[in-house]
Order: C-alpha cells, then sequence, then structure tokens
C-alpha cells in the first residue's frame, strides 16, 4: 500500500530549504506490517489505521503551512529507493517508521546517509521498553532525532520535531 495524502502545491526540485511563503514538504514513510496497524496487536499500536494517522498528520501539517506526502512499504527496497529519491522530488524532510528494519536494516541506513535531507526515526511503541532486541536502532545515528512511545502522536510530534529542525537550518531574514 502506498497511502498518499497531498495538498495541491507545487513541486520544487532540488531545494533543501523551502523559501518564503512555499510549503515545507515532508515524506512520511511507513515500514514493514505497519499497513495492518488497528488490527495489529491493538494492545500495543492503537486502534487507529495508519490512514487515520496520515489523515490527523495531514490536518496537522496544514495548520503549519506543511504538506505531508505518506508512504506505506512493506518491502525494504521500496523504502531505500523512496528516501533516496527524496530530494530530487523536492522534499525538504522525511520522517520515518521503519517497522522492524529499524533493528536490522543498514541498507535503510546507509539510504538515509546518502539522502541529504533530515530524518526523525518515530515509533508508536517504545521500543526501549520492550523485548531485548528492539533496543537497537541501525538507523538512529542516520537521524536528527527520535520519537517513540506516543501512539499515533508520535507522527505529530515527529513532524513538529522536523520542523524545528528545519527552522533551525534556515531561519527566517
Ligand atoms: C515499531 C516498533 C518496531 O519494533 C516494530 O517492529 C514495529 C513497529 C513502532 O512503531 O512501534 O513494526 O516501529
Amino acid at each position: 500500500m502506498a497511502a498518499r495524502v497531498k495538498a495541491a502545491q507545487p513541486v520544487r526540485r532540488g531545494k533543501s530549504k523551502p523559501k518564503g511563503d512555499a510549503a515545507t514538504r515532508v515524506l512520511v514513510l511507513s515500514g514493514p506490517n505497519l499497513h495492518r496497524l488497528g488490527k495489529r496487536q491493538p494492545e500495543i499500536y492503537g486502534t487507529q489505521t495508519l490512514e487515520d494517522i496520515h489523515r490527523l498528520l495531514a490536518v496537522h501539517a496544514e495548520s503549519a503551512n506543511t504538506q505531508v506526502t505518506c508512504r506505506q512499504s512493506n518491502y525494504e527496497g521500496e523504502l531505500v529507493s523512496w528516501i533516496g529519491d527524496a530530494k530530487a522530488e523536492g522534499f525538504h524532510g522525511l520522517l520515518l517508521n521503519p517497522g522492524a528494519l529499524t533493528h536490522t536494516s543498514y541498507a535503510l541506513y546507509d539510504a538515509l546517509l546518502g539522502a541529504e535531507l533530515p530524518c526523525v526515526e518515530l515509533h508508536l511503541s517504545n521500543p526501549d521498553a520492550r523485548e531485548a532486541f528492539r533496543r537497537k536502532s541501525t538507523v538512529a545515528p542516520a537521524c536528527v532525532g527520535r520519537v517513540a512511545g506516543f501512539g499515533a502522536t508520535s507522527y505529530v510530534l515527529a513532524l513538529d520535531g522536523l520542523r524545528a529542525h528545519l527552522a533551525r537550518q534556515a531561519p527566517p531574514h
């Protein structure tokens, strides 16, 4: 599934920072099994579907002059390609919930290192409070920050964190 939530905005290519009134464009990626949110272990991940979360995020983003494009894949290579193409597609930053790939994927780590865009790692649950294997994140060293443990709100908080990071990179003059 590649759920997309987009407001009508012109595509800006190759620019790393939004200028003037142009909306900040953020690519939001969710990895394996997150298409089953709502049905999958609701006691851990909540009852909202990924579409619900994408809608919530789009509403929040709009109030902050930000446009989110939300995609989900169960395939590591597809996520790698989306990350690698993001800057050329005109995005200014990334939010990434890699699912279980968080704990295993050097390919995602390398993709983020090469992306030339800031990324915030996010999780619905708090992996540090779960099984031992979840305490390691291969992508964390390539991210500007991490939000975990707040359910659907993690997506919203991660967007705010990314926006604050981008604002520090490009202060208004
Ligand atoms: C997750 C945490 C991961 O450990 C797990 O494999 C997931 C979801 C989260 O959002 O809490 O699939 O990324």
